[in-house]
């Protein structure tokens, strides 16, 4: 399917490399319609498919979706339970497709909290796409920054503990090396859909120079076309990490 947009993305060349998404408003696209909360979810599931496509299109290297945080998990139990059922629904669903779009899926996050069902459910999908090259694929679930960040404390304290690791030795470099990112670039654009302002817990540190689109599209509304004109707005973006411009 040809898009103006994805033309335009391809003339100017500055492919974001690493494209993070904090999809929000399937609540709010469900109450829109006076339709369960869960409904919005299954709806979302769509975009996701959308937004893979024009991932692949646009030539990224790396996508990560944030789909349930820590923060998640005080929602009401049924809405939690619909969201690991729809989890589980994806990823025995999907693999034969993303294995075929040579996607590579790995599902990042505080894994232990997640009901047995699931997890093996996210195995699947895991080992079903390994391999993939042409897109790393990120699930971020039951994911939080700050815990992340916590986990990476406790890896490098007891490296030091240990006497496997001087504490003047720990840097941006090692300490990144500890996070469940290891080995990714930072991402280029973070989406946040739903037009909210904040990064809810976020990848916390691998966000400090990423470049932030605001769209005002509820997730399950979200398409290729939408995630076209976040990297267009990407491109537009002078990005100078501190420095000012040569003269
Ligand atoms: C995002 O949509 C999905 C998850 C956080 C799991 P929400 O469920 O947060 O939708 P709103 O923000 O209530 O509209
Ligand atoms: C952030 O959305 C988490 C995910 C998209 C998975 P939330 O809807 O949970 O965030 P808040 O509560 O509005 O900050
Ligand atoms: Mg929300």
């Amino acid at each position: 399917m040809s898009s103006q947009r994805l033309d335009r993305i391809r003339l100017s060349g500055d492919v974001p490399r690493h494209v993070a998404v904090i999809m929000d408003g399937n609540g709010r696209w469900a109450r829109q319609r006076s339709l369960p909360r869960q409904l919005g979810h299954r709806e979302g599931m769509e975009s996701v498919r959308e937004t893979i496509e024009g991932a692949i299109e646009v030539g990224m290297d790396v996508l990560t979706l944030f789909a349930f945080s820590t923060e998640n998990w005080n929602r009401p139990q049924r809405e939690v339970s619909a969201l690991m059922s729809l989890l589980q629904r994806y990823a025995r669903k999907e693999p034969d497709e993303l294995k075929r779009q040579g996607v590579e899926v790995h599902v990042l996050g505080d894994l232990d909290r997640i009901d047995n069902r699931t997890r093996r459910a996210v195995e699947t999908i895991v080992e079903g796409t390994a391999g993939g090259s042409e897109l790393r694929l990120n699930l971020m679930i039951s994911y939080g920054g700050r815990e992340e960040i916590i986990r990476s404390a406790r890896i490098l304290t007891e490296r030091v503990a240990r006497g496997e690791l001087l504490p003047e030795e720990i840097d941006d470099e090692v300490l990144s090396s500890t996070l469940f990112t290891a080995g990714l670039p930072d991402p280029d654009l973070l989406i946040r859909t739903s037009g909210e302002y904040r990064l809810s817990n976020f990848m916390l540190w691998q966000l400090a120079y990423t470049e932030l689109h605001i769209s005002p599209v509820l997730w399950p509304d979200f398409d290729r076309e939408s995630l076209f004109e976040a990297v267009l707005d990407y491109q537009r973006r002078e990005r100078r990490f501190g420095r000012v411009e040569a003269t």
